[in-house]
């Protein structure tokens, strides 16, 4: 997949079917945000409490990706089962909205997706792309596909009358016509991670990784930047940007970690290796985590190789 293309344009492969239809319906997902903050008094498979946002998020991603012809399975973190969709050749598994806590204290947001060409669940070397879009200031999504990361902004033509100040009453007919259409503009390609290993301690929830990370920063005579947004997407795209690493690792209270393997661990790894970073669970990178059930947790660990090879080696 190289350089900018609309996710209008036809597309005559699946994979880029569904990365066009995540990147087509991510202004109508934050759009929509708004009113869906109340929980359901739900709980999806990993006992978490369902949020209107999520079910309604969930619900829309899986009507559009499995009416993708060579689509064979959707899995969401929200579903306790996959969906079967057909004979297509590729599985696909999101999380629908990353981040969820976030809503009502309006922070940034994501939407996760993978392409496995394997039945669910499956390992992270059967992912044959993904993506994320990030809901922050701008609406931006990054993918990646045969080794190559792009970033884009995502635009609906959705604009304010003051941006349709010039043009007569036909034209503006016209623009007001292409409203809703949605552009997803390349910005960056071939991404990949800054190589000085900076120092950011990005979700540095267990307190004796501060002090290996503090310590780290005092060999290296740099600084240790503590960021932590609660959502992994707007942390792994700090990452992506300023380099550093992204941890949310096993905490006492949960041995096996938090984020889901499938859905978050395995996407993200894909991509920030595909930039030329690198990721672990701790021993090995995260594309080669034995697969056991279909939700199953992981610590994860992403970013600058450097320091993922200091973590595994415990500093
Ligand atoms: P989700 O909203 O999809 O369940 O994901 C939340 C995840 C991840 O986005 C973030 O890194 C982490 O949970 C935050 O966990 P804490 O609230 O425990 O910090
Ligand atoms: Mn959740
Ligand atoms: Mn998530
Ligand atoms: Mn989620």
């Amino acid at each position: 997949m190289s350089g900018p293309e609309s996710p209008t344009a036809e597309t005559d492969d699946a994979i880029g079917e569904a990365l066009a239809v995540v990147a087509r319906s991510a202004p109508e997902i934050r759009g929509g945000l708004a009113g869906r903050r109340t929980k359901t008094g739900g709980e999806n498979a990993s006992g978490e409490t369902q949020l209107a946002a999520d079910v309604w998020a969930d619900e829309l991603l899986a009507e559009r990706l499995t009416a993708i012809e060579g689509v064979g399975q959707f899995a969401s973190e929200e579903r306790d089962e996959v969906v079967d969709a057909g004979d297509g050749e590729y599985a696909v598994a999101v999380d629908p909205l990353d981040g969820s806590s976030n809503l009502r204290s309006n922070n940034s947001m994501g939407t996760i997706l993978g392409v496995y060409d394997a039945e669910l669940p499956a390992s992270g070397r059967d992912l044959v792309a993904a993506a994320y879009v990030l809901y922050g200031p701008i609406t931006t999504m990054v993918a990646a596909r045969d080794g190559e990361v792009t970033e884009y902004v995502i635009e609906s033509e959705a604009r304010s009358a003051s941006d349709r100040s010039s043009g007569d009453s036909r034209e503006q007919t016209a623009e007001a016509r292409e409203d809703g259409e949605v552009r997803r503009r390349a910005v960056r390609e071939d991404v990949t991670l800054p190589e000085d290993p900076t120092v950011y301690g990005f979700g540095g929830r267990v307190p004796d990784w501060t002090d290996r990370f503090a310590d780290y920063a005092r060999e290296i005579e740099d600084e240790l930047k503590l960021r932590y947004g609660g959502a992994m997407i707007g942390d792994v795209n700090q990452v992506v940007t300023y380099g550093g690493v992204f941890a949310y690792p096993e905490l006492r209270s949960r041995p096996e970690g938090k984020l889901r393997l499938q859905f978050e661990g395995n996407p993200i790894a894909y991509i920030v290796e595909s930039a030329g970073g690198a990721s672990s669970n701790g021993e090995t990178s995260l594309l080669d985590a034995d697969v056991a059930e279909l939700h199953q947790r992981t610590p994860v660990y992403v970013g600058n190789e450097e320091l993922i090879e200091r973590l595994e080696a415990g500093f």
